[in-house]
């Protein structure tokens, strides 16, 4: 039996009734559903629309209904949908005045309003773990100020910074995450019910009282788009990805970090794995785990753009293959960045590898650069030197902090003993203070700044 069966003079094929429901995944949803029902009835029945009387037995026995699932005496089953399941669970509890529950309501905007509250919460998770995650990188950020490190442009040693202005970076993509999903949020609190099936209803009911009871900021301007619309997933959807992408990439340096090449961090136990076959494993399992998840993310993402793209007004059933993509990104994500803030902690930085590292691969060049241009040389006149002494040391097999002064006299008149406090990667470092800059001063400074919005 259908709840909509009336115009049916013949019962659905097993395999299509299977193929149509979404229960399976959607009951994931009840708790909402039954928040928006308790609302939709509350307001029918304070505008008359259905009896006082009627509406407070619906609520009551949502109530109980939700008491229910949450214990686990009631599991959602042998219904089309989360929305059917409830309500004919309602009717069987309540009898005539359960049926007057979807009065002034269609599935259409009753699912649209259920995704939305769904979203909320879980944006609202996310920032959390977002959150936590901040403060866990700026924490250690805090204690390597002055651990160097080298920064590399096309994967070659670049010039010196610091493990505290790396991290960081990563401090600032996280950050702005949170603002995206902040915006997204915008967007997704928006209260659609009462568009009904398609165009809105005749009957005088009060959506502004819905929106409050629910707490939604507003409510949507246009019925047609209120059923069609799934951008708010898609914004969410893109969020996820994003912050996906900033996982991936963190965990990707943590993967060539910790091989025996690099060095430059070595995993706890705790988070690595080892080998079936090769007893001297140690492997970034997590972190690979975390850049791989990056990848079902995206797809989830495209998977909805693709449902939407040629989506005529209003709602169509295609719409029902937004719920597992927005789930199944919520899950990723919550599970990879809880993951990641645990691990970051246990790992163990290699001061000495990074050291040797950042002074290494000449990146005290644009400083010594810069140095000559301090006394008096052009810029590209100084690049030129500089070229030159990089090939001498190549050919001698020696470092710029590690030429004497005569060595460097050699190339130009210019420079005098301080040179040889100039190259130093400290002092390159140290004079990077710049807004932004990757000396101790100016990454404090970020790392202050970055805590200040964590309070908030
Ligand atoms: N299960 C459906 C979905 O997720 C609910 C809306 C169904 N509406 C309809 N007219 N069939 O989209």
């Amino acid at each position: 039996m259908k709840m909509w069966d009336g115009r049916f003079a013949g019962a659905a094929d097993k395999l299509a009734d299977d193929f149509n429901g979404s229960l399976d995944f959607d009951k994931k949803l009840y708790k909402y559903d039954i928040a928006g029902s308790v609302a939709h009835a509350t307001m029918l029945g304070e505008r008359g629309i259905i009896d006082k009387a009627d509406a407070d037995a619906i609520v009551k026995s949502l109530g109980g209904i939700l008491d229910d699932i949450e214990s686990g005496r009631l599991v959602p089953a042998n219904a089309e949908d989360i929305h059917m399941f409830v309500e004919e669970v309602l009717t069987e509890r309540i009898g005539a005045a359960g049926k007057k529950l979807h009065t002034a309501r269609s599935r259409n905007d009753q699912v649209a309003l259920d995704l939305r509250m769904y979203l909320r919460d879980a944006i609202d998770g996310i920032d959390g773990l977002l959150r936590a995650l901040l403060i866990a990188l700026c924490d250690i950020a805090v204690k390597h100020t002055d651990t160097l490190i080298p920064a590399f442009t096309h994967m070659q040693k670049a010039q010196p910074t610091t493990l505290a202005h790396h991290l960081m970076a990563y401090a600032e993509m996280f950050s702005r995450d949170r603002e995206r999903l902040a915006d997204c949020r915008k967007r997704v609190n928006v209260m659609p019910l009462g568009a009904c099936a398609a165009t809105g209803t005749a009957y005088p009911i009060d959506r502004a009282r819905v929106a409050e009871l629910l707490g939604f900021d507003k409510i949507t301007a246009n019925s047609l788009d209120a059923v069609s619309d799934r951008d708010f997933a898609v914004e969410f959807l893109s969020a996820c990805a994003l912050i996906m992408t900033h996982l991936s990439r963190i965990n990707e340096e943590i993967v060539y970090w910790a091989s025996d090449e690099f060095g430059y961090v070595t995993l706890s136990d705790a988070f690595s794995t080892g080998s079936s076959i090769m007893p001297q494993k140690k492997n970034p399992d997590i972190s690979e785990l975390i850049r791989g998840k990056a990848g079902r993310c995206y797809g989830n993402l495209v998977t909805l753009l693709t449902v939407m793209k040629g989506l005529p007004l209003a709602y169509n059933k295609d719409m029902q293959e937004d719920k597992e993509a927005v789930f199944d990104s919520e899950t990723t994500v919550r599970a990879s960045l809880t993951v990641f803030t645990a691990m970051l902690p246990t790992l163990t930085f290699n001061a000495d590898k990074l050291f040797s590292a950042a002074r290494g691969g000449y990146t005290a060049a644009t400083d010594c650069a810069d140095y000559l241009v301090k006394k008096g040389a052009a810029f590209r006149e100084a690049h030129k030197i500089v070229g030159g002494l990089v090939r001498y040391c190549v050919e001698k097999n020696a470092a710029l902090d590690g030429l004497t002064l005569d060595d460097y006299k050699k190339f130009s008149p210019l420079f005098d003993a301080d040179i040889l406090n100039a190259v130093r990667a400290q002092n390159v470092v140290a004079a990077r203070l710049t807004p932004g800059g990757a000396s101790p001063e100016s990454v404090s400074e970020e790392i202050r700044a970055m805590r200040e919005k964590l309070k908030k």
